[in-house]
Protein backbone atom coordinates (compact mmCIF):
# COMPACT_ATOMS: atom_id res chain seq x y z
CA UNK A 1 0.00 0.00 0.00
CA UNK A 2 1.05 3.85 -0.45
CA UNK A 3 0.72 5.95 2.13
CA UNK A 4 0.32 9.74 1.01
CA UNK A 5 0.75 12.97 3.28
CA UNK A 6 -0.04 16.36 2.78
CA UNK A 7 1.05 19.25 4.98
CA UNK A 8 1.91 22.21 2.93
CA UNK A 9 -0.30 24.61 4.63
CA UNK A 10 -3.31 24.87 7.48
CA UNK A 11 -4.33 21.45 6.62
CA UNK A 12 -3.26 18.10 7.64
CA UNK A 13 -4.03 15.51 4.94
CA UNK A 14 -2.92 11.48 4.90
CA UNK A 15 -4.49 8.86 2.21
CA UNK A 16 -3.79 4.90 1.89
CA UNK A 17 -3.79 3.76 -1.43
CA UNK A 18 -3.94 0.25 -2.65
CA UNK A 19 -1.52 -1.51 -5.03
CA UNK A 20 -3.98 -1.26 -8.07
CA UNK A 21 -4.11 2.95 -7.26
CA UNK A 22 -7.63 2.87 -5.42
CA UNK A 23 -7.81 5.38 -2.80
CA UNK A 24 -8.99 3.19 0.12
CA UNK A 25 -9.35 6.12 2.58
CA UNK A 26 -8.19 9.89 3.42
CA UNK A 27 -8.40 11.78 6.62
CA UNK A 28 -8.38 15.67 7.24
CA UNK A 29 -7.14 17.94 9.53
CA UNK A 30 -8.25 21.62 9.26
CA UNK A 31 -6.78 24.37 11.11
CA UNK A 32 -9.46 26.87 10.00
CA UNK A 33 -10.75 27.45 13.34
CA UNK A 34 -7.38 28.10 14.16
CA UNK A 35 -6.60 30.92 11.87
CA UNK A 36 -9.69 32.23 11.69
CA UNK A 37 -9.60 34.81 14.28
CA UNK A 38 -6.23 36.89 12.28
CA UNK A 39 -8.42 36.54 8.80
CA UNK A 40 -5.04 34.51 7.83
CA UNK A 41 -2.73 31.70 8.17
CA UNK A 42 -0.13 32.04 10.71
CA UNK A 43 2.44 30.03 9.55
CA UNK A 44 4.21 29.59 13.03
CA UNK A 45 0.44 28.40 14.72
CA UNK A 46 0.31 26.21 11.38
CA UNK A 47 3.43 24.26 11.53
CA UNK A 48 3.11 24.12 15.62
CA UNK A 49 -0.39 22.37 15.05
CA UNK A 50 1.04 20.54 11.93
CA UNK A 51 3.35 18.30 14.08
CA UNK A 52 0.43 18.39 17.01
CA UNK A 53 -1.66 16.71 14.71
CA UNK A 54 0.10 14.56 11.56
CA UNK A 55 1.68 10.99 13.58
CA UNK A 56 -1.68 10.46 15.46
CA UNK A 57 -3.84 11.21 11.90
CA UNK A 58 -1.44 8.70 10.30
CA UNK A 59 -2.46 6.43 13.53
CA UNK A 60 -5.88 6.93 12.87
CA UNK A 61 -6.09 6.08 9.37
CA UNK A 62 -3.62 2.99 9.51
CA UNK A 63 -6.24 1.53 12.65
CA UNK A 64 -9.42 2.70 10.62
CA UNK A 65 -8.48 0.83 7.43
CA UNK A 66 -6.50 -2.61 9.06
CA UNK A 67 -3.22 -1.39 8.18
CA UNK A 68 0.15 -1.85 9.74
CA UNK A 69 3.65 -0.41 9.06
CA UNK A 70 4.95 -3.35 7.97
CA UNK A 71 2.00 -2.97 4.86
CA UNK A 72 3.09 0.25 3.47
CA UNK A 73 5.28 -0.43 1.08
CA UNK A 74 5.37 3.69 -0.41
CA UNK A 75 5.72 6.93 0.86
CA UNK A 76 4.57 10.10 -1.47
CA UNK A 77 4.82 13.51 0.67
CA UNK A 78 3.89 17.07 -1.24
CA UNK A 79 7.65 18.51 -0.94
CA UNK A 80 6.35 21.97 -2.28
CA UNK A 81 5.36 25.49 -2.69
CA UNK A 82 3.80 25.92 0.79
CA UNK A 83 4.78 27.21 3.67
CA UNK A 84 8.47 26.29 4.95
CA UNK A 85 7.49 25.36 8.34
CA UNK A 86 4.56 23.04 7.84
CA UNK A 87 6.34 21.54 4.70
CA UNK A 88 8.76 20.76 6.67
CA UNK A 89 7.23 18.74 9.51
CA UNK A 90 5.63 16.44 6.26
CA UNK A 91 8.69 15.99 4.79
CA UNK A 92 10.86 15.28 8.15
CA UNK A 93 8.33 12.60 9.30
CA UNK A 94 7.87 11.00 5.84
CA UNK A 95 11.84 11.08 5.70
CA UNK A 96 11.94 8.96 8.85
CA UNK A 97 9.20 6.46 8.37
CA UNK A 98 10.80 5.50 4.64
CA UNK A 99 14.54 5.33 6.27
CA UNK A 100 13.11 3.53 9.35
CA UNK A 101 10.78 1.29 7.53
CA UNK A 102 12.87 0.58 4.45
CA UNK A 103 10.79 1.78 1.58
CA UNK A 104 10.93 4.32 -0.94
CA UNK A 105 10.02 7.86 -0.57
CA UNK A 106 8.11 9.86 -3.33
CA UNK A 107 8.06 13.48 -3.85
CA UNK A 108 5.17 15.28 -5.03
CA UNK A 109 5.11 18.59 -5.90
CA UNK A 110 1.54 20.61 -4.33
CA UNK A 111 0.47 22.45 -7.92
CA UNK A 112 0.53 19.22 -9.92
CA UNK A 113 -1.37 17.18 -7.17
CA UNK A 114 -4.14 19.87 -7.36
CA UNK A 115 -3.93 19.43 -11.31
CA UNK A 116 -3.90 15.57 -11.53
CA UNK A 117 -6.76 15.78 -8.40
CA UNK A 118 -9.83 15.13 -11.07
CA UNK A 119 -8.41 11.50 -11.95
CA UNK A 120 -10.01 10.69 -7.95
CA UNK A 121 -13.36 10.58 -9.33
CA UNK A 122 -13.26 10.84 -13.46
CA UNK A 123 -11.02 9.90 -16.03
CA UNK A 124 -10.31 12.74 -18.33
CA UNK A 125 -8.68 12.47 -21.58
CA UNK A 126 -4.97 14.86 -22.62
CA UNK A 127 -4.37 17.42 -23.38
CA UNK A 128 -6.77 19.56 -20.96
CA UNK A 129 -6.75 23.24 -19.60
CA UNK A 130 -6.22 23.44 -15.95
CA UNK A 131 -7.19 25.92 -14.18
CA UNK A 132 -5.85 26.01 -10.47
CA UNK A 133 -7.86 28.33 -8.08
CA UNK A 134 -6.55 28.53 -4.73
CA UNK A 135 -5.85 30.53 -1.32
CA UNK A 136 -1.95 30.55 -2.76
CA UNK A 137 -2.14 30.25 -6.50
CA UNK A 138 -4.30 31.16 -9.60
CA UNK A 139 -2.68 29.77 -12.67
CA UNK A 140 -3.79 28.36 -16.09
CA UNK A 141 -1.94 24.98 -17.64
CA UNK A 142 -1.73 23.28 -20.36
CA UNK A 143 -1.75 19.81 -19.12
CA UNK A 144 -0.28 17.23 -22.02
CA UNK A 145 -0.16 13.81 -20.38
CA UNK A 146 1.22 12.35 -17.29
CA UNK A 147 4.89 13.72 -17.36
CA UNK A 148 3.88 16.63 -18.98
CA UNK A 149 2.09 20.27 -18.13
CA UNK A 150 3.19 23.70 -19.02
CA UNK A 151 2.36 26.63 -17.25
CA UNK A 152 0.51 29.42 -19.83
CA UNK A 153 -0.15 32.27 -17.04
CA UNK A 154 -0.50 32.69 -13.64
CA UNK A 155 -1.34 35.88 -11.15
CA UNK A 156 0.98 39.19 -11.08
CA UNK A 157 -0.14 39.88 -7.31
CA UNK A 158 -3.04 38.40 -5.42
CA UNK A 159 -4.33 34.64 -5.55
CA UNK A 160 -8.33 34.75 -6.49
CA UNK A 161 -8.60 33.04 -3.04
CA UNK A 162 -6.43 35.55 -1.27
CA UNK A 163 -8.90 38.44 -2.40
CA UNK A 164 -11.95 36.29 -1.29
CA UNK A 165 -9.88 36.10 1.63
CA UNK A 166 -9.35 39.68 2.12
CA UNK A 167 -12.44 41.39 0.94
CA UNK A 168 -14.10 39.23 3.17
CA UNK A 169 -11.80 40.13 6.20
CA UNK A 170 -13.02 44.21 5.39
CA UNK A 171 -16.43 43.07 5.15
CA UNK A 172 -15.72 41.00 8.59
CA UNK A 173 -16.98 37.89 7.34
CA UNK A 174 -13.98 36.17 9.19
CA UNK A 175 -11.68 33.39 7.53
CA UNK A 176 -11.73 31.49 4.88
CA UNK A 177 -13.09 34.22 3.01
CA UNK A 178 -14.72 32.32 -0.05
CA UNK A 179 -17.83 30.53 1.60
CA UNK A 180 -19.07 33.43 3.27
CA UNK A 181 -19.04 35.38 0.39
CA UNK A 182 -20.52 32.65 -2.05
CA UNK A 183 -23.36 32.72 -0.16
CA UNK A 184 -23.89 36.66 0.81
CA UNK A 185 -23.52 37.19 -3.07
CA UNK A 186 -26.54 34.48 -3.90
CA UNK A 187 -28.68 37.27 -2.32
CA UNK A 188 -27.00 40.14 -3.69
CA UNK A 189 -27.22 41.49 -7.12
CA UNK A 190 -24.43 40.84 -9.48
CA UNK A 191 -24.71 44.06 -11.44
CA UNK A 192 -25.10 46.39 -8.87
CA UNK A 193 -21.35 47.57 -8.84
CA UNK A 194 -18.94 47.80 -11.72
CA UNK A 195 -16.24 46.66 -10.21
CA UNK A 196 -13.23 45.71 -12.50
CA UNK A 197 -12.32 42.77 -14.72
CA UNK A 198 -8.49 42.63 -14.10
CA UNK A 199 -6.84 41.67 -17.04
CA UNK A 200 -9.60 40.71 -19.16
CA UNK A 201 -8.84 42.71 -21.88
CA UNK A 202 -5.32 41.62 -21.75
CA UNK A 203 -4.10 38.98 -24.58
CA UNK A 204 -1.96 36.83 -22.28
CA UNK A 205 -3.12 34.25 -19.66
CA UNK A 206 -2.03 36.69 -16.54
CA UNK A 207 -4.42 37.47 -13.69
CA UNK A 208 -4.59 40.00 -10.79
CA UNK A 209 -6.64 40.41 -8.11
CA UNK A 210 -4.96 43.07 -5.82
CA UNK A 211 -6.73 46.20 -7.71
CA UNK A 212 -10.41 44.17 -7.55
CA UNK A 213 -9.41 43.93 -3.96
CA UNK A 214 -8.77 48.18 -3.90
CA UNK A 215 -11.71 49.19 -5.91
CA UNK A 216 -13.85 47.46 -2.86
CA UNK A 217 -11.99 48.93 -0.56
CA UNK A 218 -12.20 52.26 -2.44
CA UNK A 219 -15.96 51.70 -2.83
CA UNK A 220 -16.66 50.80 0.93
CA UNK A 221 -14.60 53.92 1.70
CA UNK A 222 -16.65 56.70 -0.85
CA UNK A 223 -20.13 55.23 -0.01
CA UNK A 224 -22.50 56.18 3.46
CA UNK A 225 -24.89 53.43 3.13
CA UNK A 226 -24.02 49.99 1.21
CA UNK A 227 -25.90 46.45 0.61
CA UNK A 228 -23.14 43.89 1.85
CA UNK A 229 -24.74 41.38 -0.14
CA UNK A 230 -24.32 43.61 -3.56
CA UNK A 231 -20.72 43.98 -2.96
CA UNK A 232 -20.53 40.17 -2.23
CA UNK A 233 -22.61 39.53 -5.35
CA UNK A 234 -20.81 41.75 -7.57
CA UNK A 235 -17.53 40.99 -6.51
CA UNK A 236 -17.66 37.46 -7.05
CA UNK A 237 -19.04 37.90 -10.58
CA UNK A 238 -15.78 40.04 -11.37
CA UNK A 239 -13.99 37.22 -9.84
CA UNK A 240 -15.67 34.55 -11.87
CA UNK A 241 -16.03 36.25 -15.33
CA UNK A 242 -12.34 36.85 -15.21
CA UNK A 243 -11.10 32.84 -14.53
CA UNK A 244 -14.07 32.17 -16.91
CA UNK A 245 -13.08 33.79 -19.72
CA UNK A 246 -9.26 33.96 -19.51
CA UNK A 247 -9.60 29.90 -19.65
CA UNK A 248 -12.04 29.84 -22.58
CA UNK A 249 -9.80 31.87 -24.11
CA UNK A 250 -6.68 29.45 -23.30
CA UNK A 251 -9.00 26.75 -24.82
CA UNK A 252 -9.84 28.15 -28.26
CA UNK A 253 -6.34 29.72 -28.37
CA UNK A 254 -4.86 26.18 -28.28
CA UNK A 255 -7.78 24.07 -29.59
CA UNK A 256 -8.18 22.24 -26.19
CA UNK A 257 -11.39 21.59 -25.90
CA UNK A 258 -11.53 20.58 -22.21
CA UNK A 259 -10.88 22.26 -18.93
CA UNK A 260 -10.37 20.88 -15.31
CA UNK A 261 -11.17 23.67 -12.51
CA UNK A 262 -9.00 22.39 -9.63
CA UNK A 263 -7.91 24.33 -5.94
CA UNK A 264 -10.03 25.83 -2.93
CA UNK A 265 -11.88 28.15 -5.10
CA UNK A 266 -13.18 25.52 -8.02
CA UNK A 267 -15.83 24.68 -5.12
CA UNK A 268 -17.20 28.31 -5.68
CA UNK A 269 -21.12 27.69 -6.67
CA UNK A 270 -20.76 30.84 -9.24
CA UNK A 271 -17.54 29.70 -10.57
CA UNK A 272 -19.17 26.40 -11.47
CA UNK A 273 -22.05 27.84 -12.77
CA UNK A 274 -21.27 29.92 -15.17
CA UNK A 275 -18.43 28.35 -16.51
CA UNK A 276 -21.12 25.07 -16.88
CA UNK A 277 -23.43 27.61 -18.89
CA UNK A 278 -20.74 28.99 -20.86
CA UNK A 279 -18.71 25.55 -21.54
CA UNK A 280 -22.56 24.14 -23.25
CA UNK A 281 -22.75 27.45 -25.23
CA UNK A 282 -19.13 26.55 -26.25
CA UNK A 283 -19.56 23.21 -26.95
CA UNK A 284 -16.04 22.31 -24.32
CA UNK A 285 -15.77 19.82 -21.27
CA UNK A 286 -15.76 21.50 -18.25
CA UNK A 287 -15.02 19.26 -15.31
CA UNK A 288 -14.42 19.56 -11.35
CA UNK A 289 -13.54 18.03 -8.58
CA UNK A 290 -16.06 17.02 -5.62
CA UNK A 291 -15.61 20.28 -3.15
CA UNK A 292 -13.93 17.01 -0.50
CA UNK A 293 -11.12 17.09 -3.37
CA UNK A 294 -10.67 20.56 -3.91
CA UNK A 295 -9.50 22.14 -0.91
CA UNK A 296 -5.82 21.08 -0.17
CA UNK A 297 -5.94 16.64 0.84
CA UNK A 298 -3.52 14.40 0.40
CA UNK A 299 -5.64 12.19 -2.01
CA UNK A 300 -4.80 14.40 -4.38
CA UNK A 301 -0.92 13.65 -3.01
CA UNK A 302 -1.56 10.30 -3.43
CA UNK A 303 -2.89 10.11 -6.96
CA UNK A 304 0.75 11.53 -8.06
CA UNK A 305 2.74 9.12 -5.56
CA UNK A 306 0.59 6.26 -7.12
CA UNK A 307 1.52 7.01 -10.42
CA UNK A 308 5.86 7.46 -9.70
CA UNK A 309 5.41 4.27 -7.44
CA UNK A 310 4.38 2.69 -10.84
CA UNK A 311 7.41 3.81 -12.50
CA UNK A 312 10.10 3.54 -9.80
CA UNK A 313 10.48 7.28 -9.75
CA UNK A 314 12.02 8.00 -5.71
CA UNK A 315 13.34 10.87 -4.19
CA UNK A 316 16.44 10.82 -2.15
CA UNK A 317 16.70 11.16 1.91
CA UNK A 318 18.87 14.30 0.83
CA UNK A 319 16.13 16.16 -0.96
CA UNK A 320 14.79 19.44 0.79
CA UNK A 321 11.16 20.79 0.39
CA UNK A 322 10.60 24.20 -1.32
CA UNK A 323 8.59 26.88 -1.02
CA UNK A 324 8.82 28.25 -4.75
CA UNK A 325 6.24 27.47 -7.00
CA UNK A 326 6.59 26.92 -10.83
O1 LIG B 1 -6.78 24.95 -2.09
P1 LIG B 1 -6.98 25.59 -0.77
O2 LIG B 1 -7.64 24.80 0.31
O3 LIG B 1 -5.63 26.04 -0.13
C1 LIG B 1 -4.58 26.59 -0.83
O4 LIG B 1 -3.74 25.82 -1.36
O5 LIG B 1 -4.57 27.85 -0.89
O6 LIG B 1 -7.77 26.95 -1.04
C2 LIG B 1 -8.21 27.80 -0.01
C3 LIG B 1 -8.84 29.03 -0.65
C4 LIG B 1 -9.19 30.12 0.35
O7 LIG B 1 -8.67 31.34 -0.13
C5 LIG B 1 -10.72 30.13 0.37
O8 LIG B 1 -11.29 31.41 0.63
C6 LIG B 1 -11.04 29.65 -1.03
O9 LIG B 1 -10.06 28.67 -1.30
N1 LIG B 1 -12.40 29.08 -1.09
C7 LIG B 1 -13.40 29.61 -1.82
C8 LIG B 1 -14.54 28.81 -1.57
N2 LIG B 1 -14.19 27.80 -0.71
C9 LIG B 1 -12.86 27.99 -0.44
N3 LIG B 1 -13.43 30.68 -2.63
C10 LIG B 1 -14.60 30.98 -3.21
N4 LIG B 1 -15.74 30.29 -3.01
C11 LIG B 1 -15.76 29.20 -2.21
N5 LIG B 1 -16.88 28.51 -2.02
ZN1 LIG C 1 -3.51 23.92 -2.31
Amino acid sequence: MLLALETSCDETGVALFSEEGVLVKHLLYSQVALHSPFGGIVPEIASRKQLEVLPSLVKKLLEETNTSLGDLKALAVTFGPGLIGSLLVGVSFTKALSWSLRVPLIKVDHLEAHLRSIFLEKKVEFPYIGLLVSGGHTALFLVNSWENYQLLGSTKDDAAGEAFDKVAKLLGLGYPGGPPIGKLAKKGNRKAIPFPRPMLENKTYEFSFSGLKTAVVNYIKSETSFKIEDICASFEEAVVEVLVEKSLKASKDLGVPRIVVTGGVASNLRLREVFSQRAQKENLEVFFPSPEFCTDNAAMVGIIGWYKWQKKEFTSLEDEPYTRSF
